[in-house]
């Protein structure tokens, strides 16, 4: 609990961090499974994780569940994944009473239809909760991102010098939240993957070998305490 009322005001506490969630297909080849066995298990540790974030404090959690580019994988995995989506939609209830928000981002018009319902469902159900506000990013890439909020910009008509990097971000999908200041990458892996692209500027990156079904709360903890020793200039000095 203390992590963020023990902390020094002149420390930086991250807002908002947004975590890929990868490693679930090697967490499940080190045990032979399928690797939908590990996307179950990488299902539970996000349910862990926001219920720890929603603990101590933090207001943004934004999580990648599926790229634009994971369409590449295997039919059965992606029928996996998509399956697990939908089950895990039927059964939020249990954030209910963490009073935590959920809402979606990415396009969500490819998704089958039954999906986008209960997408609707949940994020009008959550709608009031004032804890923790959790993004699920599905079919999200950040160029496909940006390419979306041009198209919508050129629509409406503006001229050019009324283009401004606020106009370019109110047309994103995070459009009402900040961008995120810490991002954590798990599975030993060096890169944003089309992640926020536009919205991690100047956010700090923290990375770990740990497979994504084998990360804990003590991880966050760790990786929570080195932001605090970040010393961040955005530019200055
Ligand atoms: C992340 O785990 C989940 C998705 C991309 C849907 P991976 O499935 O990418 O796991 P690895 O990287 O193959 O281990
Ligand atoms: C990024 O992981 C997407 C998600 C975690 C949902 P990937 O496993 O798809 O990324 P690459 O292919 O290793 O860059
Ligand atoms: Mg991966």
């Amino acid at each position: 609990m203390g992590l963020f009322t023990k902390t020094p005001k002149t420390r930086p506490v991250p807002t908002h961090i947004a975590i890929i969630m990868d490693g679930n297909g090697r967490w499940a080849k080190k045990r032979a499974l399928p690797r939908t066995a590990g996307h179950i298990a990488g299902a539970k540790t996000f349910k862990e994780i926001a219920k720890y974030c929603n603990k101590i404090g933090l207001k943004y959690l934004t999580v990648y569940a599926f790229s634009t580019e994971n369409w590449k994988r295997p039919k059965d995995e992606v029928e996996g994944i998509m399956n697990l989506l939908r089950d895990y939609l039927k059964d939020t209830e249990n954030f209910k009473e963490d009073n935590i928000r959920l809402k979606f981002i990415g396009n969500l018009e490819p998704l089958a239809d039954d999906i986008k319902e209960l997408i609707k469902h949940n994020e009008e159900t959550s709608a009031d909760a004032t804890g923790l506000q959790v993004q699920i990013a599905i079919n999200y890439g950040g160029r496909d991102e940006i390419t979306n909020a041009v198209k919508k910009i050129v629509a409406s008509g503006v001229s050019p010098d009324e283009i401004t990097e606020d106009l370019i971000s109110q047309n994103l999908y995070t459009c009402d939240i900040p961008d995120p200041d810490f991002i954590i990458r798990p599975s030993g892996e060096y890169r944003l993957s089309n992640y926020l692209i536009w919205q991690s500027a100047y956010a700090e990156y923290w990375f770990s070998d740990v497979l994504w079904p084998d990360f804990k709360p003590k991880h966050l903890e760790l990786a929570i305490d080195e932001f605090h020793h970040r010393n961040r200039r955005f530019g200055g000095v």
